[in-house]
C-alpha cells in the first residue's frame, strides 16, 4: 500500500523512547507521576455539564448542525470578546465556531499555503502551526523564541528571500510551551511588520484566561488595525476545562473567517448542537469560575517552582499559561534530563526538543496535575541528584 508523500513529510515522533521507558515502569508496576500533559484535570464546571445534559435532550438537536454554528453561540463569543477585551465583532462574519482550535489551526494552512509558500512558525511551539503548513504543501521557516528576547520572536531577523514567500505569521502568547506573554506593543509591531510584508497574522490565544500576576493577558484583536491582517484562534478547552468536548472558535478578519467557512463546510459538518449551547453557558459564566481555577493554578506554580529551585533548575515564573518552562541543568539534553528525571524519580516531564530544536535545553512541566499526585510528585522530584555533575550539587 502507498501512502502519501505528504504523510511521510511529517517529523519523526521525538517522545517515542521517553513513552517506552514510562510505558517499561509502569508494567513493572512502578508508579510514574506525570507533569507531561496540558489537559485540566478539573472537571467542566457543573452549570456547563447541566446546560449540556438539557440541550442532548432536544431532538432539533440531534440532527446535523450547520458548520458556521449557532447564531446565539457566535453572539455569545462576541459579547464575551466585547466584555473581555473590547473588540467588537460582526457576528454573521467574523465569526466561526470550531471544532476546538486544533481544529481551526491546522485547517486555515489550507486557506493560505500553496506549494512552496512559507509558514513563519515560532519554535519552541505548538506543533500544528508548523504541521499545518507542511500538509498544505508549504516551508516551514523556525523563528527562535529565546530567552533573551523573552520568548518573543525577532521579526527584523528574518531574511528578505524569506518573507517575500511569507504568506502566514504565527503566533501564540501567552505561550505554549515557554508560558512567556506578549504585550499589546509587542501585537502592534506584529501588525506593521504584517502589513509591511502583506503577511496574514494567525494568533493562537487558548491560555488567554490563565493568569497568575499582572494584567490579563491580551487579544491581537486589541491592537490597531489587526483585523485588517489577522486572526485569532481560542478555545474554550483550557479556560473553562472543556477539552473533552471540543470547542473553540476563530474570530477576526472577515475575508479570512469566510475562507476557512468555506473550507470548513467542505470538510465537517459542524459542532454538536448541545456543545454549543454548552459553550454559550460557558462564556456567559461569572468570570470568578476562572478565578477560581488561576488560584489553584497559582498555587501549584508555586510549589513547583520552589521545588525546582531547591534541585538547581533555573526557571523563569510563568505569569500565565499552564506551563513552567524550566533550563535543563548543564551537560544534559532536554531527552537525558527527561529520561533521568523519569528513571530517579519516576516523574514524566516533556523535552522541549518536542517543541522544535529551540526547546533544546529545556523541559516543560505541566500544572494540570491534581494536587495529590502533584505533592507526591515533588517529593519525588525534590530526591533528583546531578549524576553528571556530582560535585556542582547546588543543594
Ligand atoms: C498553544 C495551543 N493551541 C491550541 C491548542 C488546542 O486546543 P483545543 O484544540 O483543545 O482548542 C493547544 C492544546 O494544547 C495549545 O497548547
Amino acid at each position: 500500500m502507498r501512502l502519501s508523500e505528504r504523510l511521510s513529510k511529517l517529523p519523526p515522533y521525538l517522545f517515542v523512547e521517553i513513552n517506552r521507558k514510562i510505558n517499561e515502569k509502569k508494567a513493572r508496576g512502578e508508579e510514574v507521576i506525570s507533569f507531561a500533559i496540558g489537559d485540566p484535570d478539573m472537571p467542566t464546571p457543573e452549570h456547563i455539564i447541566d446546560s449540556l445534559c438539557q440541550a442532548s435532550q432536544i431532538p432539533a438537536n440531534h440532527r446535523y448542525p450547520e458548520t458556521s454554528g449557532l447564531p446565539e453561540l457566535r453572539q455569545a463569543v462576541c459579547e464575551w470578546y466585547d466584555r473581555r477585551f473590547s473588540v467588537a465583532l460582526d457576528k454573521d462574519r467574523e465569526v466561526v465556531p470550531l471544532i476546538g482550535s486544533k481544529e481551526g489551526i491546522g485547517h486555515i494552512a489550507f486557506c493560505l499555503i500553496d506549494t512552496d509558500d512559507i509558514g513563519l512558525v515560532p519554535d519552541p511551539g505548538y506543533p500544528v502551526y508548523a504541521i499545518g503548513t507542511m500538509l498544505a504543501g508549504g516551508s516551514v521557516y523556525s523563528m527562535p523564541l529565546k530567552e533573551e528576547n523573552g520568548f518573543l520572536p525577532d521579526f527584523d531577523a528574518i531574511p528578505d528571500n524569506v518573507l517575500s514567500k511569507s504568506r502566514v505569521l504565527w503566533l501564540n502568547y501567552p505561550n505554549n510551551p515557554t508560558g512567556a506573554t506578549a504585550g499589546l506593543d509587542f501585537f502592534q509591531r506584529a501588525v506593521r511588520f504584517a502589513k509591511a510584508h502583506d503577511i496574514v497574522i494567525c494568533h493562537d490565544n487558548p491560555y488567554s484566561e490563565i493568569f497568575f500576576d499582572g494584567d490579563p493577558p491580551v487579544s491581537l484583536l486589541q491592537a490597531e488595525g489587526a483585523k485588517e491582517v489577522g486572526v485569532e484562534f481560542h478555545s474554550l478547552s483550557k479556560s473553562y476545562n472543556m477539552t473533552g468536548w471540543r470547542i473553540g472558535m476563530a474570530v477576526g478578519n472577515e475575508k479570512l473567517i469566510q475562507a476557512l467557512s468555506t473550507l470548513k463546510s467542505n470538510l465537517d459538518s459542524g459542532i454538536p448542537q448541545a456543545i454549543q449551547q454548552s459553550a454559550i453557558t460557558a462564556l456567559n459564566s461569572d468570570p470568578e469560575v476562572i478565578s477560581k481555577f488561576n488560584q489553584i493554578y497559582r498555587k501549584r506554580r508555586d510549589l513547583i517552582i520552589e521545588v525546582l529551585s531547591d534541585i538547581g533548575l533555573e526557571v523563569t515564573v510563568p505569569k500565565a499559561s499552564l506551563y513552567i518552562w524550566a533550563k535543563v541543568p548543564k551537560d544534559y539534553t532536554s531527552i537525558e534530563f527527561t529520561a533521568s528525571l523519569l528513571d530517579q524519580c519516576g516523574v514524566a516531564v516533556t523535552p522541549g526538543i518536542g517543541y522544535g530544536q529551540y526547546g533544546e535545553g529545556y523541559v516543560r512541566f505541566s500544572l494540570t496535575i491534581h494536587d495529590a499526585s502533584l505533592i507526591k510528585g515533588l517529593s519525588k522530584l525534590s530526591m533528583w541528584k546531578d549524576n553528571k555533575n556530582p560535585f556542582k550539587s547546588k543543594r
